[in-house]
């Protein structure tokens, strides 16, 4: 090499590296953090470069198992997706969900779950439902290396003490409870906090009030993020769509009328047409 060449280093680009937790949580009142629900690898894979996190939601119950509430979920069905779900994805974060009496019991028996679920996935983080009486255990699981989400408002795991699915904080006591659980669980350390299913104003003050990143669900725009169940927001089903879901595909038309399509020309013999069979090669091979 000649005294006066310059190398020239030019850097390659490599593959993108994940959003980490600690990428998660310094989104506090910065550009909002983006989230839709996946269950699968082929799903993660195209919703992957569109998200900051991926949560591989207690939803999939009702979504892919016809489950009427997210009760009958699994550590298994968790475990199985999760990992799916971070195989399908490259960029995202991957937060699991903890299935209904899988940590509510007691620190212990959350950390070895959860420690299960990170350890068997992949994932950064899991994501727990419930206020001020899940804070030791959130404090818990943070202290020994496990990143937790908390969940606060409407909690589809206490379907059966609610009674239902319904807006929360429409009164005074019951507003000044889940700010108080809000509170709660960012101060046991959760790097962020779900809001579900409730009034605005609320959804507003517990932002501006807690140092963590809150994403909202059916809680306005005033939360640092947003995260909706992908099928609910690709329109996917036909029947019902609860009011914060806003359909931006019709897939579920999309895919009813390419399944008529389909059965239409197997009926006619129209599919498989020429170029979908295998010929003869002229090699014999
Ligand atoms: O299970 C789920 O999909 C969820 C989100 C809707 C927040 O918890």
């Amino acid at each position: 090499m000649s005294t006066n060449s310059t190398l020239k280093i030019v850097p390659k680009a490599g593959p993108a590296r994940r959003v980490s937790v600690p990428d998660i949580a310094a989104r506090k009142g910065g550009e909002p953090v983006v989230s839709l629900t996946a269950y699968t690898a082929p799903m993660a894979k195209i919703l992957d470069p569109h998200c900051d996190f991926l949560l591989v939601g207690d939803s999939l119950g009702m979504v892919l198992y016809g489950l009427d509430s997210t009760l009958g979920v699994t550590l298994d069905m968790a475990i199985n997706h999760g990992a799916a779900v971070v195989r399908g994805s490259s960029q995202a974060c991957v937060v699991v969900d903890m299935p209904f009496g899988t940590y509510q019991e007691s620190p212990e028996q959350a950390y070895r779950n959860c420690a299960r679920v990170l350890v068997e996935t992949g994932c950064a983080a899991v994501k727990i439902e419930g206020g001020a009486e899940m804070a030791e255990t959130v404090s818990f699981l943070v202290e020994r290396g496990i990143p937790v989400m908390g969940h606060v408002g409407l909690m589809p795991q206490s379907v059966n003490i609610a009674g239902g699915y319904r807006a929360h904080g429409r009164n005074q006591d019951e507003a000044r409870k889940i700010k108080d659980d809000a509170h709660a669980i960012a101060d046991a350390g959760a790097f962020a906090l779900v809001i579900e299913g409730v009034v605005e104003q609320l959804a507003s003050d517990i932002t501006r009030e807690i140092q963590i990143v809150t994403i909202g669900i059916g809680a306005s725009a005033a939360c640092d993020g947003q995260v909706l169940v992908t099928e609910d927001a690709m329109g996917m089903f036909t029947e019902f769509t609860p009011k914060f879901v806003k359909r931006f595909a019709e897939m579920g038309e999309e895919m009813s009328r390419a399944a008529a399509d389909y059965a239409k020309e197997v009926k006619a013999r129209t599919f498989p047409a020429a170029e979908h069979c295998y010929g003869v090669r002229k090699d014999g091979k």
